[in-house]
């Protein structure tokens, strides 16, 4: 399939322009890197609305579903730090929606970063302190989030943590098909797009969106988070629906998730590591770009030491996906830089 049959295969579905697309791809040139590497990296941190990030593209599709269903409510979860909450509860407000937002840890003294957003937003924030139910697949922390969400707020449209449906992932495709055109313009070769990955929904639709395109460009997950079990065959199932639900049924193994688990999730999900910190630092002083300390800066650091190894060669795109907010959560990264 080319872009434009790809194009017209999105647009059969309902969907609310939310980013200013294409966000633009841009050289790293001040960043050392082996003669055989030329560093990028795609700016869906500038990707709007309010404060950016790749939960915008998911939003597009998820957000216009939720309109034509004509939801009152939206209810989603995350962890204290999500950027998915804090931008599904700055769409829905946008569209006249009450957004409910439910995290599963004690509720913090202070709202810094993301949390101080979403409660300017007003959002009925529900903190619930049951833990992260470590161990679980996400299909079934949704599940029984659902039926949480449902006895504490009744009739809403739900959306899975981090927008992780086929839906949501058509978001990605269509990044798939922003980075190819890309990509060719500037004449790339032996690409490869390097992620954070959280719940695995960015992934899943570039994966889709490159493999429907038969396009050369490689994809890379740097697990940030180690969140769930069974994540490469959750990220397999998805790419899955989602070719299926643009027209093309395609399979996918979990050995076919090009996924980095675990080696550079740090300390634990949502708790900055030493190496995403120097990386955030080291992309601020050579490009003047902020990272965030729970995805970005793990992710890049994962995809610099790659690099440093000579286990990542050609054109590395880093697909920044946002997050900026969270950085203003941990200001001793800042002021305690060691
Ligand atoms: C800034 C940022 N980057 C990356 C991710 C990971 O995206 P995904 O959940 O689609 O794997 C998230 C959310 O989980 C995020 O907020």
């Amino acid at each position: 399939m080319n872009v434009p049959s790809l194009r017209a295969r999105l647009g059969r579905f309902p969907r609310i322009p939310l980013g200013a697309c294409p966000t633009p791809l841009e050289p790293l040139e001040r960043l050392s890197a082996p003669a055989q590497t030329a560093l990028w990296i795609k700016r869906d941190d500038c990707i709007g609305p309010a404060m950016g990030g790749n939960k915008a593209r998911k939003l597009e599709f998820l957000m216009a579903d939720a309109q034509q269903r004509r939801a009152r409510k939206v209810v989603t979860f995350g962890g204290l730090q999500s950027n998915h909450a804090r931008l599904t509860a700055a769409v829905a407000r946008n569209l006249g929606m009450e957004p409910h937002l439910f995290y599963f840890e004690p509720r913090p003294r202070e709202l810094a970063g993301n949390l101080l957003l979403a409660s300017m937003l007003d959002a009925k924030m529900h903190f619930v302190p049951l833990g992260r139910g470590g161990g679980m697949t996400l299909e079934a922390t949704n599940r029984l989030v659902r039926l949480l969400a449902w006895l504490f707020v009744g009739r809403a449209y739900f959306i899975p943590v981090g927008g992780h449906t086929a839906l949501g992932c058509l978001g990605y495709v269509a990044a798939a098909a922003e980075i190819h055109s890309q990509v060719e313009q500037r004449e790339l070769r032996n690409v490869t797009v390097v992620t954070a990955m959280g719940t695995g929904g960015t992934l899943a639709g570039l994966l889709a969106g490159f493999t429907l395109l038969h396009s050369p460009i490689r994809v890379l997950g740097i697990d940030v988070g180690k969140l769930w079990k069974g994540c490469p065959a959750s990220i397999a199932h998805v790419a899955g629906e989602v070719c299926a639900l643009l027209g093309e049924p395609q399979t996918f193994a979990p050995a076919d998730v090009p996924l980095i688990e675990e080696c550079y999730v740090g300390p634990g999900y949502g708790i900055p590591s030493p190496e995403g910190n120097a990386a955030l630092r080291q992309i601020a002083q050579c490009a003047g770009v902020f990272l965030d300390p729970i995805y970005t800066g793990k992710a890049m650091a994962g995809l610099l030491d790659l690099v440093a190894e000579g286990n990542l060669e050609g054109d590395v795109i880093f697909l920044h996906t946002g997050g900026i907010p969270g950085l203003f959560a941990f200001p001793q990264i800042i002021t305690h830089p060691t």
